[in-house]
């Protein structure tokens, strides 16, 4: 089996001039891409006691899921905006590239839960201080995020003092 890096392409200019996108749906389309991808991301949660796994639309769906799944935990999605019918709370941010608003139902997470939020990649960790930022609202502890990728280049993990933040693969 090939090295979990190989699987990734990356694409330069994609979407805009300047960045280089690392493109999770290589990873996905392979078989063996995906199995590894999954339980590299898994493995980052052994022995780790939590309640339940947050993830964001859309990519953070793909990995959220079957770990939570595996682990038999409940699965909370975090959703852009306008798309949750019941009563949510809701933050914006700043993206690599562009802007957005992200909201969770209200009731999806109790006080005193213990939260793993699962994503496929870490660029300037934006998505996941707003998501820790609705998290905390609504009374969890965010215990740990594990993504497939990092770009630390961007730094991320700077806005994220004080959390314990895992990733499979860490680019410059
Ligand atoms: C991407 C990616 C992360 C986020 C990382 O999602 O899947 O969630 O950006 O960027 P950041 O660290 O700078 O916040 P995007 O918002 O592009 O949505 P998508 O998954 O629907 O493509
Ligand atoms: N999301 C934000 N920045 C990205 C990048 N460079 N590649 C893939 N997804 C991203």
């Amino acid at each position: 089996m090939k090295p979990i890096e190989d699987y990734v392409v990356s694409i330069p200019d994609f979407p805009e001039p300047g960045i280089i996108f690392r493109d999770v749906t290589s990873v996905l389309q392979d078989a063996e891409g995906l199995h590894l991808a999954i339980d590299l991301m898994q493995e980052k949660l052994e022995g780790l006691d939590f309640d339940v796994v947050v993830g964001p639309e859309s990519r953070g769906f793909i990995f959220g899921v079957p770990i939570a799944y595996n682990l038999k935990k409940p699965f909370i999605p975090i959703r852009k905006k306008g798309k949750l019918p019941r009563e949510t709370v809701s933050a914006e941010y700043e993206l690599e590239y562009g802007t957005a608003t992200i909201e969770m139902h209200k009731d999806a997470i109790k006080p005193g839960q213990r939260v793993v939020i699962i994503d496929d990649l870490i660029a300037t960790g934006g998505t996941n201080e707003a998501m820790i930022h609705l998290i905390e609202g609504l009374g969890g502890k965010v215990v740990k995020t594990v993504f497939l990728m990092e770009l630390a280049g961007l730094h991320g993990r700077d806005r994220l003092q004080g959390y314990d933040i895992d990733s499979v693969i860490v680019y410059p």
